[in-house]
C-alpha cells in the first residue's frame, strides 16, 4: 500500500551542499503516491537549479513571496494551508534558527510559521555548527513544539571533515512520512497519544557537577519506537541521552527531574497511555550553587531532598492515563516490582534485575511484567523486542482496564 498516496508534501529545500540529494526525496515521495511542491530559498537555487525540481515535482518551484504571477495561482497563505506535511530537506543552521525564533523573512519560513501540518526537519550542516550550544537548543527548542527531525546522519561531510552533521538519506526522510502517516490508521495503539519517559536526570550540585544514574535510555526509547511502530502518536521526554529520536516521535529534551516532571505533568492529563521508564532521580542536592564549589575543606556535605515522584503523580491524576512503571532492582524483584505496582497504583511494572553486567547500557535484557491479578516473564530477546512486547501486554491491559466501569484499586502512595 502506497501510504503517502494523496498526501500533499511541501518540500523546503535551503543552502546546504546536501541540496544535490533533495530532488531524490521528492522523486521517492513521488513514488509512493504524494503530491510535491517546493520551495527553495534563493542560496539553496544557486546549489541546485530550481528547473531540476520543477522536472522531478511536475509543478513550478516557489523562490519568493513576490512573485505576482506564482501568488496569483495560489498565494502563500494557501499554500502552507494545502501542505499535509511541510519537510525541509536539507535544514541549514540558519533555517532552524530562524524557525526557533518565528521569524518569518521568505517564503519558506513563512509558510512554516502559517502551516498547522507537522513540520519535518533534516538538518544537515558542519558537525561543529550542528553541535554549537545555539543550534543544540534551537533544535531542542523546535522539537519541543513538535516539529519532527530525521537525522542528522553521522561521517564524512563535504567539508572533508567528519562528524554528525549528513543529510538522511532519502529513504529514511520517506520512512519518517510513511510512519508518520501510519500511525492512527492501523495498530494496537492506533488513536491513541502515548507519553514515554527515557534516560536519566541529572540533579546539578553545581555549574559544572551533578548526581546521575546509568540508564543508557535505550529501553525507553525502543519503547517510545514501538509504541509509534503500533500506529500511537507518542511523545517521548528524554533526560541526558544523545540517542537518535526513533522515526516519529516527538522528543522533549530535559535534564533534571524537575523539568521531566513538568513536561510530563503538564501533557499528562491529555495522554491516553504513560510509561515512566526513566530512571528519575529519587532525590537532588537541595541547592546549586551558582559558582563552581571549590575543595577548600577535607569533607563536603550534600544536603539532598526528595524529587517528585513522577510516576506515582501521573497514576494519582483523577482522569490520567492508563500509567505503566519501570523498576530496576538489585534484589528481590517480585517482591519490590509488587509492592511499586500497589503503592503507586499503577496499571501495569515491568521490572528488571540491575547489577553488574546485567540491565544497564545493554542492548538485550530480560525482564517480568506485573498487572493486577497477573504477571508475564519476557527473557533473552532484544530491547527492540521486548519493546514490542511490552506494547503488545500495554495494549492489552489498557483496553481492558478502560472497559471496567470501575477504576482500578489504588492505595495510597508514600
Ligand atoms: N520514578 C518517577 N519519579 C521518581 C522516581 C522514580 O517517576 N522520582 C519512576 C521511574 O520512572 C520508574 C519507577 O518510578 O517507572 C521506578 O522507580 P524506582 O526509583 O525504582 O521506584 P521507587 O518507588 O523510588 O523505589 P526505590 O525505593 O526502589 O527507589
Amino acid at each position: 500500500m502506497n501510504l503517502l498516496a494523496g498526501k500533499r508534501i511541501l518540500l523546503g529545500v535551503t543552502a546546504g551542499i546536501a541540496a544535490y540529494k533533495a530532488p531524490d526525496v521528492v522523486r521517492r515521495l513521488r513514488d509512493q503516491g504524494a503530491e510535491v511542491r517546493v520551495v527553495m530559498t534563493h542560496s539553496a537555487a544557486k546549489m541546485v537549479a530550481p528547473t531540476v525540481f520543477q522536472a522531478v515535482s511536475g509543478h513550478p518551484v516557489r523562490l519568493s513571496l513576490w512573485d505576482e504571477q506564482a501568488e496569483a495561482a495560489m498565494g502563500h497563505i494557501e499554500l502552507a494551508r494545502w501542505a499535509d506535511y511541510v519537510v525541509i530537506a536539507p535544514a541549514t543552521a540558519h533555517v532552524l534558527a530562524e524557525l526557533a525564533n518565528g521569524l518569518a523573512g521568505d517564503l519558506l519560513t513563512t509558510l512554516c510559521i502559517v502551516t498547522r501540518a507537522p513540520i519535518v526537519v533534516a538538518p544537515a550542516m558542519n558537525h561543529s555548527m550542528w553541535l554549537s550550544g545555539a543550534t543544540q537548543a534551537n533544535r531542542a527548542r523546535l522539537a519541543g513544539r513538535g516539529v519532527l527531525f530525521v537525522g542528522p546522519g553521522t561521517g564524512s561531510q563535504a567539508c572533508g571533515e567528519s562528524g554528525p552533521g549528513r543529510l538522511a538519506e532519502p529513504a529514511e526522510i520517506v520512512q519518517v512520512l510513511t510512519d508518520h502517516a501510519n500511525a492512527g490508521r492501523s495498530g494496537l495503539l492506533a488513536g491513541l497519544h502515548v507519553l514515554v519517559t527515557a534516560g536519566p536526570t541529572r540533579e546539578p550540585i553545581d555549574p559544572v557537577r551533578f548526581l546521575s544514574n546509568r540508564s543508557s535510555g535505550k529501553m525507553g526509547f525502543a519503547v517510545a519506537e514501538a509504541a509509534a511502530a503500533a500506529g500511537a502518536r507518542v511523545t517521548l521526554v528524554a533526560g541526558a541521552v544523545s540517542l537518535p529520536t526513533p522515526a516519529a516521535v516527538e522528543r522533549i529534551d530535559v535534564e533534571s527531574a524537575a523539568q521531566m516532571n513538568d513536561a510530563v505533568m503538564s501533557r499528562a492529563q491529555r495522554t491516553d497511555i504513560y510509561i515512566g521508564a526513566a530512571a528519575v532521580a529519587d532525590y537532588r542536592p537541595v541547592s546549586a550553587p551558582s559558582q563552581k564549589i571549590k575543595k577548600n575543606s577535607d569533607s563536603l556535605d550534600l544536603h539532598l531532598v526528595k524529587c517528585p515522584d513522577i510516576l506515582a503523580g501521573v497514576a494519582a491524576l483523577d482522569n490520567g492515563p492508563f500509567t505503566v512503571g519501570f523498576a530496576a532492582e538489585t534484589e528481590r524483584l517480585e517482591e519490590y516490582a509488587l509492592d511499586k505496582l500497589r503503592r503507586k497504583g499503577l496499571g501495569m511494572i515491568v521490572a528488571n534485575l540491575v547489577g553488574d553486567n546485567i540491565g544497564f547500557d545493554r542492548d538485550d535484557n530480560s525482564a517480568m511484567i506485573f498487572w493486577p491479578g497477573g504477571q508475564e516473564d519476557i527473557c533473552c530477546m532484544s530491547k527492540a523486542d521486548m519493546a514490542a512486547v511490552i506494547i503488545a501486554r500495554v495494549a492489552d491491559r489498557y483496553r481492558t482496564a478502560r472497559s471496567k466501569v470501575t477504576p482500578l484499586p489504588r492505595t495510597r502512595t508514600s
